[in-house]
């Protein structure tokens, strides 16, 4: 296994300490979630517990279902208790990007009705300043090209995530995704104002004190809260 997979499965194992029997549990999506809700469905069955999932993704629900755990839609819930999700950048004061693997609305709908948000990542994740990994906006399909203008007009090097060379990528939703640079920004809750009032954005990876508690996989794990 590669050092930074280690790194991910022990931050994934360990975030199974934040859950007890008869929680709702928001599941996130990418590999290092996937660890973690491999290793929720064979504590929950060795367990007998009562666990029910929320999914951040089709891929997380499919691979929760898959393993026996019951899978509810965000709307079927009366509160989640904690939702563990993976980062793809992450800061000192508990800030990150998100949507790295296109999942970045259903992650930021579940973490916003979540009591509690704990992300695992390895130490890469890990940085002073985001802005390093490319910050993911996902637009309607609908005047995409527009948007896609008007956030090169802001000087963010827009860049359409493809499929293949000819096919755009599409999310859960069917929106698109526009990968934005953002290391030359410093005031990041502004942007974050900005991307929301452009027409045609569902939503950005900017996740700004959402997160409670980070998990890094080191060898011995760091643990960030607020
Ligand atoms: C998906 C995400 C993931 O949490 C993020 O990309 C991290 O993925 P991985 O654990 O595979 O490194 O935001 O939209």
């Amino acid at each position: 296994m590669s050092h930074q997979k280690e790194e991910k499965a022990r931050a994934a194992l360990k975030a199974l300490e934040e859950v007890q029997d008869g929680m709702v549990v928001g599941l996130g999506t990418g590999s290092t979630a996937a660890v973690f809700i491999e290793a929720l469905a064979a504590k929950v069955n060795d367990q007998n517990w009562q666990i029910t999932g929320v999914a951040t993704s089709k891929r997380s629900a499919e691979l929760a279902q898959s393993l026996g755990l019951t899978v509810k839609d965000i709307d079927e819930v009366s509160a989640i208790d904690v939702t563990i999700d993976g980062a793809d950048e992450v800061d000192p004061e508990l800030n990150g990007i998100k949507g790295g693997g296109a999942a970045l609305l259903y992650e930021k709908v579940v973490a916003l009705r979540s009591k509690k948000n704990v992300w695992v990542v390895d130490q890469s994740k890990a940085h002073d300043l985001l802005g390093t990994f490319p910050l993911p906006v996902e637009v309607i399909e609908f005047g995409a090209q527009q948007v896609y203008l008007t956030l090169a007009e802001l000087n963010l090097r827009p860049k359409f995530r493809m499929k293949n060379e000819s096919e755009r990528a599409k999310t859960d939703s069917g929106h698109n995704i526009i990968d934005v640079r953002i290391d030359q920004v410093d005031d990041k809750k502004a942007l974050a104002k900005t991307l929301k009032a452009i027409t045609g954005v569902v939503e950005h990876g900017l996740f700004l004190d959402i997160c409670d508690k980070v998990i890094i996989g080191t060898d011995p794990i760091q643990t960030l809260v607020k």
